[in-house]
């Protein structure tokens, strides 16, 4: 099968952790052909969605990914499947990206569907889900958000609604003389909406990734702060270990799972700490290769496999 990455460039690629480099490890260890685009090398002529891609192929040496130097265009009709990889923010171009491969619909198969991509934001999309969330508000007025501080005990989370990567999370309490200002400048003095959400204490513990594919779990690793910081990202310094699903986990995956696979959302990334869902990571989960090491499986053989099998039940 042909495989299309819409992703930033490769420069970004980290061979030991980026999902998305394991995934094309494992469509070439199954045979197939992937090619690389990005964002700005979609468009549409005639009604159809074209890409203008490289061959893009793991290899022994360093950097271990390769680019192939001529370019060419392709319809997406002569494409199997396509995985839009672009990681956050979903930024404008990251929206046109979307509505371009609208016009792809019915050729291949899209992982994630462009107009889930559209609909979840990946903080308010969990809304959807708020009994298993906790006590969450989006507001842009620091008295309403006060309010609410105030109700859920004084102490809170507040972060911007388009961030990733844990920045611009702050940990925001009712008696700190920087409370106002931390407002403020997240919600640019009132302009902008803010998520609020209770502080979980048991983050100490760490925030688990359980990565879902077509609404079941893959399996779930846990990424614990730094004894100095509340974010556990991986990215500001979160250290990664091991962990199963508890059973009331495994009833939010159960409960939320049909509402993603209506959505399209085949490979998503969910955030817990102590058993509450935080966000629905949708635009470029990752977590793969970790878990991967830790269970001493190939969980992106296993989303290769499962691909082929939705292509060939899609296509005919
Ligand atoms: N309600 C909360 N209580 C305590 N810590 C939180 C809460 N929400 C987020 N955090 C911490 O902040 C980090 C980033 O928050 P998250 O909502 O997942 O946004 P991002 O998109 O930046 O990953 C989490 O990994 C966690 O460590
Ligand atoms: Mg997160």
């Amino acid at each position: 099968m042909r495989f299309l990455f819409v992703m930033d460039s490769l420069d970004r690629v980290n061979p030991e952790k980026d999902t998305t480099f394991a995934f094309i490890e494992a469509a070439q260890a199954r045979g197939h052909e992937s090619l690389h685009c990005l964002v700005s090398e979609l468009g549409v002529r005639g009604g159809r969605t074209f890409a203008r891609v490289r061959n893009v192929s793991i290899i022994e040496a360093e950097p271990r990914i390769r680019l192939e130097a001529d370019a060419r265009e392709v319809s997406l009709d002569d494409v199997d499947v396509v995985f839009i990889r672009k990681d956050p923010p979903f930024d404008r171009a990251y929206s046109y990206a979307t509505l371009l491969l609208e016009h792809a619909r019915g050729g291949p198969l899209i992982v994630n569907d462009p107009r889930g991509l559209r609909d979840a934001n990946e903080k308010l999309y969990a809304m959807n889900f708020s009994e298993w969330m906790p006590k969450t508000m989006v507001s842009s007025d620091r008295d309403a958000i006060f309010r609410f501080v105030d109700e859920v005990g004084g102490s809170a989370v507040i972060k911007p609604l388009d961030g990733a990567g844990g920045v611009g999370v702050l940990k925001l309490v009712r008696s700190d003389k920087n409370a106002r200002a931390i407002a403020d400048v997240v919600t640019y003095e009132g302009k902008r909406l803010a998520m609020v959400q209770a502080f979980l204490p048991s983050v100490t513990e760490g925030d688990k990734r359980i990565l879902l594919l077509e609404g079941e779990p893959l399996g779930a690793i846990l990424r614990v702060p730094r004894a100095d910081d509340i974010r556990s990202n991986i990215h500001v310094g979160g250290n990664v270990v091991p962990c199963e699903l508890t059973p009331r986990e495994r009833d939010l995956v159960r409960a939320i799972g049909p509402r993603l696979v209506a959505d399209g959302l085949y490979f998503v990334g969910l955030d817990v700490i102590g058993e509450h869902l935080t966000e629905v990571n949708v635009t470029s989960p990752t977590g793969i290769q970790e878990l991967g090491k830790f269970t001493g499986t190939k969980p992106a053989d296993r989303v290769m496999a499962w691909a082929e099998q939705k292509r060939k039940a899609t296509a005919s």
